[in-house]
């Protein structure tokens, strides 16, 4: 629905098309982490979760009172949307195989105690995405990740930008368009067809574009896929080799989240 943000042309376009298109890094698809943490609960019980407006001004009001740290404010994209409309957009979800993807193996290294990818390596984190109407977030999070480890991992590549749009239109297994896909298993399908450039295959925010895209680009497949399941071996994994991807449990006051540092809660949408 809305226009997305595509990546100017990307300069050299043979450059991709080398030889090594098959990364050997580890690519980290987790399955149970959620990350629970800090704020009270922001409303009662009583409020009809489904049929409240996502831009609840009780909510807002309550936040801006309480919440130590962030503000909300009404978001233009939810007005007149309900909690139930945003939970029908679907999203990520994790399949039961997760458990068959073999544990990273990780080298024995103490992360310091702050640690910010997107400071230890700013040049491969540019892009940030407008979903749209479309529950995308498993596919921009895993084709996003693999950008930023391809760029970490080689220098050559800071101009490229995977497709998630590949993602939400040619993944059919464990993907379901803007209906959202299985976080933990979509990586295969970038071990075995790879993902080309978003120059190739923009991103639509439209589950049912046709899968079809340029064909002068060597896709970039995985080499690897492996899990973490600690918070200890996730920080060591981010440290060494940069992003993982991981779903998180969201209460409605992220929708409605404006600006600061959001701790999320642990409550179900
Ligand atoms: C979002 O898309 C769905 C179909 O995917 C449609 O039913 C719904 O009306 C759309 N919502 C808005 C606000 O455009
Ligand atoms: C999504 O793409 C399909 C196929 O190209 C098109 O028919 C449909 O209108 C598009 N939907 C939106 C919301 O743009």
């Amino acid at each position: 629905m809305d226009e997305k943000r595509v990546r100017e042309a990307v300069a050299n376009r043979k450059k991709y098309r080398d030889a090594n298109s098959r990364y050997n890094f580890w690519i980290a698809g987790t399955a149970a982490v959620v990350l629970a943490a800090c704020a009270a609960v922001l409303f009662g019980e009583d409020t009809g979760p489904l049929e409240i407006l996502v831009n609840d001004p009780t909510l807002i009001t309550h936040v801006n009172r309480n919440a130590k740290g962030w503000q909300a404010g009404e978001v233009a994209f939810f007005k007149g949307w309900t909690i139930g409309d945003v939970q029908k957009l679907g999203g990520v979800k994790v399949s039961n195989q997760a458990g068959s993807l073999t544990e990273c193996t990780l080298p024995d290294v103490t992360p310091p105690r702050h640690f910010d990818a997107r400071e230890r390596w700013p040049q491969c984190f540019s892009s940030v995405y407008d979903m749209g109407n479309c529950s995308a977030s498993w596919a921009i999070a895993v084709a996003g990740s693999v950008t930023n480890r391809l760029c970490i991992s080689n220098p050559e590549n800071t101009e490229l930008e995977l497709s998630a749009q590949q993602l939400l239109s040619c993944e059919r297994k464990f993907g379901n368009g803007c209906e959202g896909g299985m976080l933990d298993m979509v990586w295969s399908y970038i071990k075995q067809e790879g993902l080309v450039s978003s120059t190739c295959f923009p991103y639509k925010a439209n589950g049912t574009t046709p899968c079809s895209y340029c064909n002068e680009e060597e896709p970039k497949q995985l080499a690897s896929i492996c899990r973490l399941s600690t918070a200890d071996s996730i920080r060591r994994e981010i440290f060494l080799n940069g992003p993982v991807v991981a779903p998180v449990t969201l209460m409605n006051d992220f929708l409605v989240y404006r600006r600061d540092k959001l701790h999320v809660a642990a409550r179900e949408l």
